[in-house]
């Protein structure tokens, strides 16, 4: 633990001499490499650095059911899988996921890093596969029953610089990483994914912190506190906050 720093939330006593800390829920989003994977790591180590309990987990594939889900849905030998058939595949591994892994890891009181949640199937399904909002905003809440993160961070980056870092990291490892079904997609279904996401933005400013993704790890995760630092009490200063973005549309 970094000395003198103080865990998010403090603990708080219950009256029968246990404590608890408050959970939070955390979802991570932005358009194909954004570098959620490498930013969660980071701000995982550092939350845990601060005394936090946490729990990183991911859609799809953040449960049993859904690490099978994930084969079906990101395979490129799956082929064109129809919209709707699409939908409920992402849809039936977030109903698993919340029940078995992000509700009772709340309920212990962690602080939950969810890579992608809701707001990657209003982007995708809906602004990138064309679908209409209404009935999706209505099969994502069947789904979720209302559970919205706390704090959502918007990665962004343009879509050409994302693309380009999507296909070196799979170059480099190729046995690591998967070509998936939407690496694949047109360029201009990126495009609508990232003004889908930048849309979604503009409509919660109060949830989606829109973060600069272009600039060096380190910057993105100054960010990144420097939000949870303005959000949410307790949680110790920093200087990262000429990284978080205000040119919100
Ligand atoms: P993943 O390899 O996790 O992508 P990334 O590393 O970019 O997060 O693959 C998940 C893919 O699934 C990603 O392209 C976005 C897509 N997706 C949807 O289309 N709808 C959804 O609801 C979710 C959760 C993901």
């Amino acid at each position: 633990m970094v000395p003198g720093a103080a865990p998010l939330f403090p603990p708080t006593h219950t009256g029968r001499g246990q404590v608890m800390q408050k959970s939070l829920f955390i979802s991570f989003e932005g358009p194909e490499g954004a570098g959620k994977t490498t930013i969660m790591a980071m701000l995982d180590k550092e939350l845990r650095a601060l005394g936090n309990t946490t729990l990183l987990t991911r859609e799809p594939g953040g449960c049993r059911l859904g690490h099978n889900l994930r084969s079906l849905l990101l395979a490129p030998e799956m082929g064109d899988i129809a919209g709707d058939a699409e939908l409920f595949l992402f849809l039936a591994d977030r109903a698993q996921h919340i029940a078995e892994v992000v509700k009772p890891a709340l309920a212990a009181g962690k602080i939950v890093l969810c890579d992608r949640y809701a707001d990657s199937t209003i982007a995708y399904q809906g602004h990138g596969r064309g679908m209409a909002e209404a009935p999706l905003l209505m099969a994502c809440r069947l789904a979720d029953g209302g559970l919205e993160p706390d704090i959502t961070f918007l990665l962004d980056l343009p879509v050409e610089t994302g693309l380009e870092r999507a296909t070196s990291r799979n170059n480099r490892d190729k046995k690591l990483m998967e070509q998936s079904r939407f690496d694949a997609e047109a360029i201009d279904f990126h495009h609508r994914v990232r003004q889908g996401y930048l849309k979604l933005a503009a409509r919660h400013p109060d949830r989606i912190a829109v973060i600069d993704a272009t600039r060096p790890p380190a910057e993105v995760l100054a960010a990144c506190m420097s939000v949870l630092a303005h959000r949410l009490p307790g949680t110790p200063p920093t200087n990262g906050d000429e990284n978080v973005r205000d040119d919100r549309i």
